[in-house]
């Protein structure tokens, strides 16, 4: 049952049919912040809020898990004062994972490149991990220098290291033996990604397991991303007709 019960108020809404899993690219925070002449930083830190809002939100509609793209593995390539400047919201908001979402009841995982992140981060990763384990609320995977592409490369020298021990015939290889070796394994598929702000591309997210998402997408920019919208969005979702190739 849902900690945080918040009302739904569109009548089309069908809490039965609800999207087990939903990625988001919480995108635009850079041009709200210019529209306000503020630094990018403050959309960034406006984005965080929204988030906590929508998986709060979320979670009282039944969703069961959110996977939010905060750092791609191709942000590197900002400038470096916002790179900094995210690196630092992502480890302030770690730090204080129990004052945030994991006070309630929210279990947080990390998915990504570890290794390129501060000695810091990594330890603060683990620690917001393992303090909320034990959550049994929503699941929130934050994926933080993270690369579809890098993803399926990783998974794919992983079996092939198998293949070089001789645990495993290449013909033995199947799409399970893939998805078991993505960092989503095991997790309720993922069945909706929702990227605001106009554009209309994924940007390296989840490319192997969006093989089946359906997707949605909004002008508004992600810090204006209100619990109705999300509202808005799932019913959007639960109009599509899902046939997974099949013809029927
Ligand atoms: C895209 O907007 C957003 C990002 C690259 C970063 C998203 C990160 C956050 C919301 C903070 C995440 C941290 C936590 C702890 C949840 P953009 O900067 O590309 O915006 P633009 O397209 O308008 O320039």
């Amino acid at each position: 049952m849902s900690l945080f019960r918040k009302k739904t108020q569109l009548p089309e809404f069908d809490p039965t049919r609800v999207p087990r899993h939903i990625g988001i690219i919480m995108d635009g925070n850079g041009r709200w912040a210019k529209r306000r002449g503020l630094p990018r930083s403050a959309g960034h830190r406006a984005g965080i809020k929204v988030l906590e809002d929508i998986v709060e939100y979320a979670d009282s509609i039944g969703v069961e898990m959110i996977t939010a793209y905060a750092f791609s593995t191709e942000n590197w390539k900002r400038s470096k004062e916002e790179v900094d400047a995210l690196m630092a919201l992502l480890l302030d908001y770690l730090k204080n994972f129990e004052k945030h979402l994991g006070g309630r009841n929210v279990r947080i995982r990390i998915i990504g490149e570890r290794s390129a992140l501060s000695e810091e981060m990594q330890a603060e990763m683990i620690r917001a991990e393992e303090g909320s384990a034990k959550n049994t609320g929503i699941t929130v995977n934050m994926a933080i220098n993270y690369g579809g592409r890098l993803e399926i490369t990783k998974a794919v020298q992983q079996i092939a290291q198998r293949v070089k021990a001789g645990e495993l015939e290449p013909e033995a290889i199947t799409e399970d033996t893939l998805s078991d070796a993505m960092y989503l394994a095991g997790c309720p598929p993922l069945d909706f990604i929702i990227r605001p702000s106009g554009e209309l591309r994924l940007s390296n997210f989840m490319l192997w397991d969006s093989a089946y998402a359906e997707f949605w997408f909004d002008n508004i920019c992600w810090p204006d991303f209100r619990d109705q919208d999300l509202l808005r969005a799932v019913v959007a979702f639960q109009n599509r007709d899902r046939r997974f190739g099949n013809a029927q």
